[in-house]
């Protein structure tokens, strides 16, 4: 019986109730404690979520040595600077997406993870999302044919506040913010992207950055688009996905969409739509059901974070690939500012 891992939690703000729900025995790990500079809030977390204790520094809970993950759940700013301090601690790392604001500060975080021998993940946590997991395993056994196209929305009926309005805490707007995950989940379809053309614009003055966000993107055999805005109307939100082959077509519906309440997933081939139903019992699928739960992404990611550590591998979403991501973001960056397509070497 592996042993069972203390989880300790710099940050006790929204997403991290979102984490939370995963550590339980099933996973074979346990909440120990809870930090936050927001002291308060993390002694009711602690509470809420059955943690035996919450810190008021980060320092003192990288001290304690029932905790072996730090799950790091605070703006992106803070990110790299925790993660070096944890791995210096000898504390794995379950990091938020974005890794961090840059490409200099992913490195900063993969060189002394490297340095101390610990593991990180990154929560690239939509390639855990089940429809989205489907449509991986349907186009592998070549269930659009070859994969020619990819289409991903990314819209939010509400302004960012807080934090989120600021570029030097976030490293930019709604690009890196919210567009990790139509990114991540373009080179976990398309493959490794190697080209890229942005173009990014502001609507208003609230967001101190971009707010509208159009992308282009290139593998070796496949292309993407991604179309972004945060101007619909509260509380709307769509993040589908289209996906278009030489002999098939799939629609998955989305994590957090609120606009087309249809299936969770349809796939078209030989002539037919197969219609995927959202599974009513967790323990007795019917066929072509699926879970269609946003909140079980997070648990499953951890749940590989938590057995790549008991089994001593590399976890689905390395150090390297949260870079990766970052990379292409600046490249992204680049091209919406000098107005050319970047090659992403
Ligand atoms: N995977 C996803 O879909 C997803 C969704 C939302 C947010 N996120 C990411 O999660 C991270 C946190 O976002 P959130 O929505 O929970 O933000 P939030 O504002 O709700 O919570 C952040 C918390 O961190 C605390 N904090 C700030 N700086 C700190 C520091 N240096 N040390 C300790 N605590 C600190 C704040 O007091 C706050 O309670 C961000 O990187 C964000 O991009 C990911």
């Amino acid at each position: 019986m592996p042993k069972t891992l203390g989880v300790g939690f710099v940050g006790a703000g929204s997403i991290s109730d979102l984490h939370a729900p995963g550590y339980n025995e099933k996973s074979n790990s346990k909440i120990i404690a809870y930090t936050d500079v927001n002291a308060e809030l993390a002694a009711v977390k602690a509470k809420k979520f059955g943690a035996e204790t919450s810190y008021p520094t980060v320092e003192q809970l990288l001290k304690d040595d029932r905790i072996d993950v730090v799950d790091i759940c605070i703006p992106t700013a803070y990110h790299a600077k925790v993660a070096v301090q944890a791995a210096e601690a000898g504390k794995h790392i379950f990091v938020e997406k974005p890794m961090a604001r840059t490409v200099k500060e992913c490195d900063e975080m993969n060189a002394a993870t490297k340095k101390a021998g610990v593991k990180l993940m990154v929560d690239h946590d939509l390639i855990f999302f089940p429809p989205f997991v489907q449509c991986k395993k349907l186009i592998t056994e070549g269930g659009v044919g070859r994969l020619i196209r990819m289409r991903a929305a990314h819209m939010a009926g509400h302004r960012y506040g807080g934090w989120r309005n600021d570029p030097n805490i976030t490293g930019g707007g709604l690009l890196i913010e919210g567009l990790v995950h139509p990114l991540y989940l373009s080179r976990w379809f398309l493959g490794e992207l190697e080209e890229v053309s942005a173009m990014t614009g502001r609507t208003d003055d609230i967001p101190k950055a971009e707010d509208v966000v159009t992308i282009m993107l290139r593998s070796k055999d496949s292309w993407g688009t991604i179309d972004a805005n945060l101007n619909g109307p509260p509380p709307l939100w769509d993040d589908h996905l289209e996906f278009v082959g030489t002999k098939g077509m799939l629609i998955a519906n989305g994590a957090e969409t609120q606009i087309i309440r249809g299936p969770p997933l349809m796939h078209y081939h030989d002539g037919l739509w197969t219609m995927y139903r959202e599974q009513t019992y967790e323990s007795w699928p019917f066929p072509n059901e699926i879970e269609w739960s946003y909140p079980k992404a997070f648990v499953y990611a951890e749940r590989e974070f938590l057995s790549s550590i008991t089994e001593d591998r590399e976890p689905r979403v390395t150090g390297a690939d949260g870079r990766r991501i970052i990379q292409i973001v600046e490249a992204c960056y680049e091209s919406a500012s000098t107005g050319r397509t970047i090659k992403v070497s």
